[in-house]
């Protein structure tokens, strides 16, 4: 197979990270959760007590921040100073402080870099939330995942009481209200339908289902 990148691009929640770890796999290409970057980079703030949008605290540290992205059997693993945080990034905490770091230019400048680096080395899926409008303008392929809102929650609801997180339905609605708002009004690089990126409304449709759908457009 030739060189192709994909970007999954869409909301928290709209089922992108479920699509792309099976497309990955039938296609038999890297998966790269660039969420995870930035969930990486707030963790760092965080253990350094430095306020997530504090531009001028983290740009003394973004630049020599000593970030990692490992595959073990098949899976992406996130170090953070030579430590396995994939665990500690999923945490409830992580995910507003990487929202609000991801909207600063220098956090996003070097996160960025990196993923152009490793889409260049070989072909993948990205999922993000500018992956085809800012990381990679010329992936061969482009999606746009989204679904409502009360749909996004309950399925992020499920995912973290399945890890033993109890949370408030309604709580995290605001929460993730809030977010999507975060990441569409931030003034560099943010959240968008790229222009030529197909979008897939996911609320009633299964991963299978989407699948397929992607997989139409891929086969084509
Ligand atoms: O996909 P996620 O929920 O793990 O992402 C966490 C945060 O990181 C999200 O609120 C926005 C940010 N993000 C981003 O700004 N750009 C990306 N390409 C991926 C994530």
């Amino acid at each position: 197979m030739k060189h192709i990148n994909i970007a999954l691009d869409g909301p928290s929640g709209s089922g992108k990270s479920t699509v792309a770890k099976e497309l990955s796999k039938k296609l038999n290409i890297l998966y790269l959760d660039t969420g995870a970057m930035y969930r990486a980079a707030a963790c760092k703030a965080i253990s350094l007590g430095v306020d997530t949008l504090d531009e001028e605290k983290v740009s003394s540290f973004i630049g020599d921040i000593d970030l990692d992205i490992r595959y073990i059997d098949g899976t992406q693993h996130t170090f953070l100073d030579g430590k396995d945080v994939s665990a500690r990034i999923r945490e409830p905490e992580v995910s507003m402080a990487a929202s609000n770091i991801s909207s600063l230019k220098c956090v996003r400048m070097k996160m960025v870099s990196m993923q152009r680096e490793i889409a260049k080395s070989m072909s993948c899926i990205l999922d993000g939330r500018d992956i085809g409008s800012f990381v990679l303008p010329d992936a061969k392929y482009k999606f746009y995942i989204t679904a409502a809102p009360e749909v996004r929650t309950a399925r992020r609801k499920a995912e973290l009481e399945s890890r033993g997180f109890q949370v408030d339905f309604h709580e995290l609605l605001k929460e993730i209200e809030q977010r999507d708002y975060n990441d569409k009004h931030r003034d560099f690089a943010p959240l968008v339908q790229a222009k030529d990126a197909i979008l897939i409304d996911t609320s009633d449709m299964s991963v299978h289902e989407v699948l397929e759908k992607i997989l139409s457009y891929i086969d084509r």
